[in-house]
């Protein structure tokens, strides 16, 4: 065994935050955060161009501000697959929050549950779903697979997150192996606790291990088929997670699922792949409304989740800033994170002259030809 681990040491503190914009977490976030957990975090692979477009792209299609439009108090309220949410926006499923806090995935789901969304508890959490209930303390919550090669164990996995009381299933098929993240291979990066979700299907816990590793021991061939196998088996909405392609959604949508998450995981991945935004309007146009659409990556500010949802989004996913607020303020960080959207969100909406999120879905963006 590895007798040189050195202890990793997580920020603790709970506190509610001021901010002006969440870009700034992010340096915030790197004064207290452990560099390899940090690095791990914030990095993307190869040149993190793709990372950079996922914001980037946003600024290829404008808002048009409304004027006459008779709005005051616009209302953020929406639902998905039948769950009331308070604003247009869930938790992303992102692995490993004890990098983040020492309260791990029990503090963020906590901000998430008081501030009133949806929870999307990863198979790499760190925490066991026991000890994530409680921070969601009842609240809704969804649970994202990352599959076994053995279909046996994949049943006990979603039984469990059945009992645990998950509405959807999030399968996600972008990742069956680590895109090339240099910081994490300079860094050596191995997780520095286990994955209790997951440890049945690994060789170890997961602790002391590199992402590859971990990979390597999960499923790694994605097919059509673990999409109705899930569906089938679960009785639950599948959703496929790490969607680019209008042609993946329709074959996604043919195999079983009852959603799609468009998405580049942040741009950890395929280095080079558009920003996650500009590939958004085609496939919500091949989907045509058959199933929700959840949108990630890039998500920053109020206009980022309007102009997702004006270009076919139901609801927009929330990934690095809630951790890098989880990590400067624990639960209450989270919460401040999730509050901050809603706010910045209800000043879009009153700007641009819409009351509802069915308004939002109904306006056209400007399509920028300098963008
Ligand atoms: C992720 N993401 C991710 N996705 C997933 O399906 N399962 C997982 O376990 C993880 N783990 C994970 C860890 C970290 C540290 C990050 C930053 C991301 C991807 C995540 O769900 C989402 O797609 C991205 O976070 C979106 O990009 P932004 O907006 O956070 O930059
Ligand atoms: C990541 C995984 C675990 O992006 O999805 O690090």
């Amino acid at each position: 065994m590895a007798e040189n681990v050195i202890p990793y040491d997580a920020p603790t503190e709970i506190k509610e935050l001021e901010i002006v914009n969440v870009y700034e977490l992010e340096k915030e976030a790197e004064k207290i955060v452990p560099k390899g957990g940090y690095d791990y975090i914030s990095g993307a692979s190869g040149d993190e161009y793709t990372k950079k477009q996922n914001i980037e792209s946003f600024n290829h299609r404008n808002i048009v501000p409304r004027v006459m439009a008779d709005v005051e108090n616009p209302d953020t309220s929406t639902s998905i697959l039948g769950t009331d949410i308070k604003a247009p926006f869930i938790m992303a499923p992102i692995a490993a929050h004890g990098l983040a806090h020492e309260t791990k995935e029990a503090g963020t789901a906590r901000g998430v549950s008081e501030f009133g969304t949806i929870m999307s508890i990863s198979a790499y959490s760190g925490a066991s779903f026991k000890e994530i209930e409680e921070g969601l303390n009842g609240s809704p919550r969804w649970f994202q697979l990352y599959m076994s090669k053995d279909d046996g164990l994949n049943k006990d996995i979603v039984d469990e997150a059945i009992a645990d009381g998950a509405t959807a299933i999030i399968l996600t098929a972008d990742a069956t192996l680590s895109g090339n993240r240099e910081k994490d291979v300079r860094n050596k990066f191995v997780y520095p606790f286990g994955m209790p979700i997951v440890s049945r299907y690994l060789t170890g816990t997961g602790k002391n291990m590199s992402l590859n590793n971990i990979y390597a021991q999960s499923k790694q061939k994605i097919s059509p088929r673990d999409v109705d196998f899930l569906a089938s088996y679960s009785g639950l909405p599948v959703f496929v997670k790490g969607i680019q392609s209008p042609d993946d959604a329709n074959i996604a949508i043919g195999a079983g699922a009852s959603g799609i998450w468009v998405s580049n995981h942040g741009g950890r991945q395929l280095d080079g792949a558009p920003g996650s935004f500009d590939t958004l309007p085609g496939i919500a146009e091949a989907v045509q409304k058959r199933v929700p659409i959840v949108f990630d990556s890039g998500i920053r500010r109020g206009e980022h989740v309007f102009k997702a949802i004006a270009s076919g989004a139901d609801v927009v996913a929330i990934g690095r800033p809630a951790l890098y607020g989880l990590a400067l303020g624990g639960w209450k960080g989270v919460k401040s994170v999730f509050d901050y959207f809603h706010q910045d969100l209800i000043r879009v909406m009153q700007l641009s002259g819409t009351q509802t999120v069915e308004d939002i879905k109904n306006t056209r963006l400007f399509e920028n030809p300098w963008g």
